[in-house]
Formats: structure tokens, sequence, C-alpha cells
């Protein structure tokens, strides 16, 4: 046997995780002639169940009432615009019901599935939500696991949390629930659709008049126990949940509870259901993703201050758009496919971008509290007034010149588009027709060449990881809040969009001139008019209730 031997550098971090982190990214890029390891096939017989559930623990149902939210989509920008609503059981079914909650079924040739307000790689839904709280109307204090199926909360354990003023929600991932379709890349995708719970969440709070804040003192041990989810005696077979983030969400500007009595407390309390077993027999193994899930676990630290850019961003311009924030939210969709013909307006296509910069009053930005990271490449195909081609959208002035020394293919002109907002750093790269380039990165999939354009989001990413190798997850939560922003941004400018998790790693990368591994593509994503499969037919979320 060999015992790896860990070593500390200067800044007492270990070196192997980041290793192992960098390992594995390496190892999950998919390349134009091969892609990364995965099932051979898919083995239907052991799909995983979409919907976990704590079966022995009390179920409480909560009520629909997300369409009587008169909150306008517009308002969710605006500071103090949406009526803040009470604290109380009634309106965190709201925040779940349009966060983590079903926004309709789909049915074709007699198989049917649910679609949710967040969305998910494959439709797989790794992402686990909790809530913990303490007595409040309609709600005795306790930890509680959300049933999106039924729109209700199974309770975990009941006990009198000093909580007030505001609930804390957990998210965990079930790996095995994307490893079974995608193998190994598996990893990326859970942190990718963490990231979209967390902006579904900011949302859904907005929408309510609440605030959200992610608590990064927290860490995964403090939040694996207060949520139960190193409660091996309730998992037994059950595929395990991986902690990830814990949110502060309240109504007012008030702090958080402490984790070390919160969790004392629930320590002490009766604990109640057990966890159902997804998979009847789960046929692949996938060590490498154990590996990094253990390389970037996070410990607990003291609270940090509010890091995020300051950027001196002129305050979001009022987006057209009348629709409901229920409305939008529940209309969301993933486009299939694009008709390769409609134009985005240059002020919609700004306004969009706008809505990507950092500012850290702004949804759903004032919930991250970590500096931007992350930086568009763009391949425009149809905008009003822009030229087709490469174009670059930096989200932190301070990575610029540093962007400009990573781009090394030599016709790069940095040229600021004529109509261009002043404040945004939205530069053309290069003229041409960016769509078969466009296509054959993403996997050849022709929705990144079909609409208005696609883009790739392109992180920091040596520098970061040696900051610390849990910043990896954090990486594709901030990858995935984006794309959440462009999801909901699409909808409200009268088109979709559709994240894209299957892009070939260093096609991208060659294609900028991108030469060394500091600077890595995280997630794709396109934006166009959809076109919808009239063979499916759609219906209500929570009909089945009935
Ligand atoms: C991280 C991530 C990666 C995705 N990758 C792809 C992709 O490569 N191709 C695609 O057509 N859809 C992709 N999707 C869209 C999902 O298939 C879609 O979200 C899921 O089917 C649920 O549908 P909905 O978004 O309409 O709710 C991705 C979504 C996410 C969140």
């Amino acid at each position: 046997m060999t015992l790896s031997m860990k070593r500390s550098d200067t800044s007492g971090m270990d070196q192997d995780d980041r290793d192992i982190v960098r390992r594995y990214h390496q190892r999950t890029k998919h390349h134009m002639k091969r892609y990364a390891a995965g099932p051979h096939g898919l083995d239907w017989a052991s799909q995983p169940d979409p919907f976990r559930r704590f079966t022995g623990a009390e179920h409480i149902t909560l009520p629909l009432l997300a369409d009587g939210l008169p909150s306008l989509y517009k308002d969710i920008y605006v500071s103090q615009q949406a009526p803040e609503r009470p604290l109380n059981r009634d309106n965190i079914a709201v925040l779940l019901e349009l966060s983590l909650g079903i926004s309709a079924w789909k049915q074709y040739d007699g198989s049917r599935w649910a679609l949710r307000c967040n969305p998910s790689s494959g439709n797989l839904h790794p992402t686990e939500g909790y809530v913990v709280c303490g007595d409040m109307e309609g709600l005795r204090g306790g930890v509680y696991h959300y049933q999106s199926f039924n729109h209700g909360l199974e309770q975990r354990c009941a006990c009198s949390l000093p909580i007030s003023g505001g609930l804390l929600i957990g998210l965990s991932s079930i790996h095995w629930r994307e490893a079974w379709k995608y193998g190994e890349r598996a990893f990326r995708y859970c942190q990718h659709d963490t990231g979209h719970a967390l902006a579904a969440i900011r949302y859904a709070a907005a929408a309510l008049g609440w605030q959200v804040r992610l608590l990064s003192n927290w860490g995964d041990e403090q939040i694996a126990r207060i949520l139960g989810l190193d409660r091996s005696e309730d998992y037994a077979q059950a595929e395990p949940e991986d902690p990830e983030l814990i949110l502060w969400v309240t109504p007012e500007e008030n702090s958080a509870a402490e984790p070390a009595e919160l969790i004392s407390l629930s320590q002490k309390a009766k604990w109640q259901g057990k966890a159902n077993l997804l998979s009847a027999n789960p046929q692949y193994d996938w060590p490498v993703i154990a590996e990094v899930a253990a390389a970037t676990k996070k410990n607990a630290t003291h609270p940090e201050s509010h890091t995020n850019s300051e950027g001196d961003w002129p305050p979001l311009r009022d987006i057209p758009c009348e629709l409901k924030a229920t409305t939008l939210i529940r209309q969301r969709r993933s486009m299939q496919a694009c008709d390769g013909s409609t134009a985005m307006t240059s002020e919609a296509f700004y306004r969009l971008l706008d809505t990507l910069l950092p500012r850290s009053d702004t949804v759903p930005w004032d919930a991250w509290p970590y500096p931007p990271h992350i930086h568009m490449l763009l391949f425009i195909h149809r905008v009003t007034g822009l030229e087709a081609g490469l174009y670059i959208l930096t989200r932190d002035r301070s990575a610029e010149n540093g962007l400009r020394k990573a781009l090394l293919r030599d016709e790069l002109d940095w040229r600021k588009p004529a109509d261009c907002p002043a404040h945004l750093p939205f530069f053309q790269l290069l003229e041409g027709d960016a769509r078969q380039a466009a296509r054959a990165i993403s996997c050849h999939q022709e929705i990144a060449a079909d609409g208005a354009f696609s883009l790739g989001m392109l992180a920091d990413f040596d520098r970061v990881i040696e900051t610390g190798a849990w910043y990896y997850r954090r990486l594709f939560w901030e990858a995935g809040m984006l794309g959440h922003v462009l999801y909901l941004e699409a909808e409200a400018a009268g088109i979709q969009g559709t994240g894209i998790g299957c892009y070939f790693d260093d096609a991208m990368h060659d294609l900028f001139g991108i030469q060394d591994s500091r600077w890595q593509c995280l997630y794709h994503f396109t934006v166009g008019k959809g076109v919808p499969d009239t063979r499916l037919q759609t219906l209500p979320p929570y009909k089945h209730r009935d």
C-alpha cells in the first residue's frame, strides 16, 4: 500500500488537494476525438429516482400560493420595489415553489417527466434543498427536507432553534444522479446545478422582498451536521448527499445565527426519516468523483465581509417586461432547438450583458460573497447592429490586462462596438461567421449556432485554485448563477436560453489562443428563439396533488 504524503506549502494548504482538482479537471475534459469517461450507453434499469423522500418523517403539505404573488419580474431588480412579505410558513412555501419546485410536467408517448424552476443537466436534478428554522407562524422550529414532488416539508428533526428574523436554506448534491448518465464529468454538473439553485432561490426571495446571503463561514462538515447528511443510519443503502452550501434568507437585513449553537441543539433532538434508495442497482462507480469531492471540502472559517467587486457600474436599466415574477420563473425552459433566424435587438442584448455584471447590490450577485472570477467569450450570430464574430465581456475591469495577455490569437483587436454602453467592458475580438465554430465546440449541438449568440464562461482557474481546492466548486457555482441570469433574462426578452455542459474544453481555448492552464472554460450557454417541440404535451405542476 502506498501512502500519499500531503505537502503543505507556505500558505498552509494542501498542495495535494489542488493537484487532485487540476487532475480531475484535466481528465474530465471532452475532446473532439474523445469524450470524458462515462457509461457506455444508459442503463435504464438503474435510472435514479429524481425525488428524494424520507420515509417515516412527518410530511407537511405546503400550500400552493405562488400564483397569488403580485410582484413583477422587473421589480426583482429594484430594491424595495417588491413588497416585503412577512416570514411565515406560507411565504416560505412560495419561496420553495418558485425556486426548487416543479414548474410543469411534460408528456410524450406514454412517458411523463417533471421540470422544475431550477434547471438541471440532463434534467437529473442532483440538488436537494433543506430548511432550517426557528419556531414561526405555521411552522415549528427544526430541520426539514424539501420534497419537490408534493411541494412539502419532511421534518427531519423538531427542535427550538434560536433562529429569528430569517431561515437557513441548505443545499446538497447526490452525485450518483448525474454520474448515472455522465460518468466522471458529473461532479462538474452537480456544481453547475448548485449555482443555478442558488440563483433560483435568490430570485424567488427577491420576488417576496427578501434578502439572501451565502454564508461563507460555514464548513462542509457543519453543513452536513445541521442538515443530517452525516447520519449514516438514516441513509443505510441509500445514495449519500454531499453538503454544498448554506444560505441565510431574511426579510430584513439582520445577521444569521452561529453554526456551533445550532448544531449542538439539533444534535440533541430526535431525528426521524430514512432516505429512499434512488437506484435499485447502480452499475457504475466513478472513484474520481469521490476523490475530487473530498479534495474540495471547505473548512469552517471566520465570517467574511462582502468581497464582491465594487465596480462603478451605473444602476441597471429597467427591463420592458410586464410579466409577473411567478409567470416568468415558471415559464423558463431550455430550448431544444432554435429557429436559426430571429435576431436579438442590441438594446435587449446590452441589457442582458448588464445583468451579468457583479453589482454587489443587485440580484443575484448581492447573495454572492466572492469576487467575480468568470468572464464571457461570446459567439455573436444575430444581434442587430453588431457584426457577427467573437467578442468578450470582462466582468471585472482589473482582469482585462491579464485577459489581453492570455488570449494570444494574432488577429484579436479588442474593439469596443460603436453603440455599446460606455460602462460595459465589452469588446469585439474578431469579425466573421462564428456559427460553425460555436456548433463544433459545443459538442456539435445546433443550438449553439442557431440562436442570437452563444458563449463560453472563462474562469481565472489556476490562480483561484491556488488559493484553495475548495474554490473549485465555487467557480462552477458562479458559472451556474450566470447561466441562471441568462435563462431568466432571455425569457424576459421574449426569447429563451439553454445551458450547455457538453463542450470541447481545449478546442474552445485553442480558438481564442489560450495556451496555458491558467484560464479555463467552465460552462457554455446559448440564447435565441426556441422552437417548441409540438409533440410534447404540457401539464400543470401540481395537479397530481389533487
Ligand atoms: C449544467 C447544465 C448543463 C446542460 N447542458 C445541456 C447541453 O449540453 N445540451 C442541452 O441541450 N441541454 C443542456 N442543459 C439543459 C437541460 O437539459 C435542462 O435544463 C433540463 O432538461 C431541464 O429542462 P428545463 O431547463 O427546461 O427545466 C443543461 C442544463 C444545465 C443546468
